[in-house]
Formats: C-alpha cells, structure tokens, sequence
C-alpha cells in the first residue's frame, strides 16, 4: 500500500510566527490562492482555536477539529477528534492528510508529516503563536517560488514545498 502524505501547511514570518490574537498577521491573496491549489479535496486536520479564528480556511472534503471538550458540535459533516492519534485513524484510509495548525497542533504533529507547505513571509513579525523549530536536515526542499511585494501584496513571501528524506 502507497504511504499515507501527512502534510503540515502553514505561512510563516522568517521568526516562525503563525499569527496573534487568533489572527493572521498579513493578508497574501496568492498564499491563499496557492493554499486552495494544494489542499483541494482533501481532508483538514485542525485545532480547535484554529477552527474559531475568523481568518480559517476550511476543505471541501471535511474538517477534523481537534478539541479535547466533549461536547463542541461542528456544523455539517466536520467531525471532532479527542487526540490527534484518533484523528489520524479516522482519516487512516485518505491518500493524503493535510494539517492546518495553529501552533499547539504543528508542535505535535510535525514528528507524523512527510510533507510541509510553507508559505515564509520574509519579514519578522511580533506574534503569539509559533511554528516549531525544524530539522532541516531532514528535510529537502522539492519547489520554492518567490512572490515579491506587489499592489495586492504588502510583504514578499516564497511558496515553499519540503520532502522529508
Ligand atoms: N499562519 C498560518 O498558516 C496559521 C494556520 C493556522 C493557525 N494559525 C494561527 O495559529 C494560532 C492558533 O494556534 P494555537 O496554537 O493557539 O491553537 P491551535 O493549535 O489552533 O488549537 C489548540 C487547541 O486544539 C485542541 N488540541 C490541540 N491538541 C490536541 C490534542 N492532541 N487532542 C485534543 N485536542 C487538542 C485544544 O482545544 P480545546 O481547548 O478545545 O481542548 C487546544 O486548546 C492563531 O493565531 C491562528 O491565526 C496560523
């Protein structure tokens, strides 16, 4: 049987934030727009402050929120899990898996990823919530396209795609 694709997507500042205040720190039309490419059809893994924030993407397969109180209902077919051991096998029979955060979620699940999208915002920001500390040695980068600041597009950022080896 092919190996299950466990990625983690996530848009960073060059300081490893992931937002503040439940919030995104900037606004990237075409992190979005690439963010739909990648992840389209496929299932979303997310943590439960995640899935409250008002900037939160969602699959149109189905979301998985991760929240360890036992009666958060979801609306329509997104379902809860109570740890991400049982996320990951209610999702045991999917192609591929994708992990959207925020940093509490990545902390855990970047040791289960075999792929990371990663959006680096070439700027360091002030935040509340971070991307962990990553190995690159693991790591090779297999696509990297750099976005310069545009009229849409406040900061310059690069679309980065990771194998682990
Ligand atoms: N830049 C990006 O790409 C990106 C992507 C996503 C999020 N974010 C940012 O990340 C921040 C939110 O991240 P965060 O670290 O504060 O929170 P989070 O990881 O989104 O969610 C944490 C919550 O998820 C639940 N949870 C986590 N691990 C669990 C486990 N193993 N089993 C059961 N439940 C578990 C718990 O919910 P309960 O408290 O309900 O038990 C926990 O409080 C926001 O600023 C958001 O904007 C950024």
């Amino acid at each position: 049987m092919k190996k299950q694709k466990v990625a983690l997507i996530a848009a960073i500042s060059e300081n490893r934030v992931l937002g503040k205040d439940n919030k995104l720190v900037w606004h990237l039309p075409a992190d979005w727009e690439n963010f739909k490419q990648v992840t389209a059809g496929k299932p979303f893994i997310m943590g439960r402050t995640s899935y409250e924030s008002e900037d939160m993407l969602f699959s149109d397969s189905f979301n998985i929120v991760l929240t360890r109180q036992t009666n958060y209902s979801l609306p329509g077919k997104n379902k809860t899990a109570g740890s991400l051991a049982a996320a990951m096998e209610m999702l045991a029979a999917e192609s591929e898996v994708f992990i959207l955060g925020g940093g509490i979620v990545f902390e855990q699940s970047l040791a289960l990823a075999n792929y990371l999208y990663l959006t680096i915002v070439h700027q360091e920001f002030e935040g509340d919530s971070f991307f962990p500390e990553v190995d690159w040695s693991e790591w090779e980068l297999v696509k990297s396209l750099r976005h310069e600041v545009d009229e849409r597009h406040a900061h310059a950022f690069s679309l980065n795609e990771y194998r682990r080896m």
